[in-house]
């Protein structure tokens, strides 16, 4: 991995290839799409108008294509759009359709509703998805707008489990193969503040790190009530937050941010992980099975240690940021600030900005120029480190990355999923409840292969 931040852009292969390679990989994928995807996809926009698809239209689907849309340098439009739900689409639509009403293209034929409703979108003629829906389906997800040769915007996490990381890893060596770009919503990659103190730090600004701590401490989110005409699968999907086959815990779905940035910093990976969580006040059947605290003690090749919080519990000490301590001094990455070791700033950045917006204008400027970024790597592995402290956290046991990777553990087969009439993967009790991981109790490589 480079440096700072992105990996380099590659430049397109020949046109002819692209389209050679593309076919087969369109036949092999059993994804039907034109072979104009794959042609496209090689190609330097300029201010030609690019067409999008949006999967997963909720906040942050919403939002992603409005900051698509709102990029300069050419036209980008709408043309097809995929949920779950159609309320939810109906909504999103309605909004984007509010902000950018003529680069909005989706006629009611290409709204597409259910679990398959992604493969209608990776057959219409967009040329970038946006992949947004909880992070459980982005595997699939991914792997499918690969194999049909779209670009890709994908939210973070990028997987809920170790089969999930796996998956996306081998999908990304097609996409890096077949020069697609990959873009993942760690947006503080695109942020100034962070590029500049990240750059100074990995310059020795305040020599070796020793210590990093990353937290997300907060107040928690939102929960979606049971309604009496949900199957449990649809109310699961619906509460999707609070079960770790859609959600990952809010370790994976949170938390990844901040850990992403120490990993940037540290240009690399933990090797092992232990720590310890529980649920304090999240109690009781509309929380599902997820914990409402994490703390981890990180553990990187080179020893340095990274300490990590995630809470959701209201009335406590609140902070979501990221630090670094070093044998010349220390750091407080969010706030762009760097001190010596007597505890006096000598640096201050003038940075600021917004990153969601940012990370789309990066993307699209690069793809005007025939450029091709790919974030996948990092977005997977930072999506493991979450996903590694939850193990640890979940079992009290120290849980190393090799170990957890191989392990292949998947909390659900979301695959085979086409109605909501089946099985939900998390079954609750007589009470209601759901099964909560019981550290000592859970092992953390012997949960059940879906
Ligand atoms: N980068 C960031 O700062 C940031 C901020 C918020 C959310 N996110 C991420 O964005 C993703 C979505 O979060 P959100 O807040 O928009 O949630 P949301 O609940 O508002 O939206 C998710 C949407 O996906 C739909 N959906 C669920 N399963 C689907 C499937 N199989 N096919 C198609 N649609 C499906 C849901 O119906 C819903 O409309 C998550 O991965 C979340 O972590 C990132």
């Amino acid at each position: 991995m480079s440096k700072n931040s992105n990996q380099s852009a590659k430049k397109t292969t020949s046109r002819r290839d692209f389209i050679k390679k593309g076919s087969s990989l369109l036949v092999a994928g059993g994804v039907v799409g034109s072979s104009l995807n794959f042609a496209r996809a090689a190609h330097a926009y300029g201010s030609d108008t690019i067409k999008i698809g949006l999967v997963g239209c909720g906040g942050r689907g919403t939002g992603a294509a409005v900051q698509a849309m709102n990029t300069t340098g050419g036209e980008v439009k709408l043309v097809a759009m995929a949920d779950a739900f159609g309320d939810r689409l109906q909504t999103s639509f309605r909004s984007i359709k509010g902000k950018h009403g003529e680069k909005v293209d989706v006629p009611e034929d290409r709204k597409f509703i259910g679990f398959d409703g992604y493969k209608s979108v990776l057959e219409s003629d967009a040329e970038l998805v946006i992949l947004a829906t909880p992070p459980g389906f982005r595997p699939l997800h991914f792997e499918a707008a690969v194999k049909a040769g779209k670009n890709v915007f994908m939210e973070k996490p990028v997987a809920v489990d170790p089969a999930g990381v796996n998956r996306v890893l081998a999908a990304n060596e097609i996409a890096l193969e077949q020069n697609l770009a990959v873009a993942v919503g760690l947006q503080r990659r695109h942020e100034v503040r962070y590029k500049e103190i990240i750059g100074k730090l990995q310059d020795g600004a305040i020599g070796n790190i020793i210590l990093s701590r990353a937290y997300w401490n907060g107040g928690g989110v939102w929960v979606r009530p049971r309604n009496d005409q949900q199957t449990e699968l649809e109310y699961q999907m619906r509460n999707w937050y609070y079960f770790n086959w859609l959600c990952g815990d809010h370790i994976t779905e949170q938390h990844i941010h901040n850990l992403d940035v120490i990993n940037w910093l540290m240009d690399g990976y933990p090797v092992e992980a232990q720590g310890q969580g529980g649920r304090e006040v999240r109690k009781g059947k509309d929380f599902g099975q997820i914990y409402d605290h994490h703390m981890i003690e990180y553990t990187y090749e080179n020893g340095s240690r990274m300490v990590s919080q995630c809470r959701h519990i209201k009335g406590c000490w609140n902070s979501v940021s990221e630090h670094a301590h070093g044998s010349a001094g220390h750091a407080d990455i969010s706030g762009g600030k760097i001190y010596d070791t007597q505890g006096n700033m000598v640096w201050q950045t003038k940075g600021a900005g917004d990153g969601h917006q940012q990370e789309h204008h990066d993307l699209f400027e690069v793809l005007r120029k025939g450029e091709r970024p790919n974030e996948a790597e990092y977005g997977a592995k930072s999506s493991m480190t979450a996903i590694l402290g939850r193990m640890a956290t979940y079992s009290g046991q120290v849980v190393k990355w090799d170990d957890a990777l191989k392990s292949n553990i998947s909390l659900a087969n979301v695959d085979m999923m086409t109605s909501y009439d089946e099985e939900a993967p998390v079954k609750s009790d007589a009470n209601g409840g759901y099964p909560v991981p019981v550290p000592g109790e859970f092992k953390p490589l012997g949960e059940k292969k879906a």
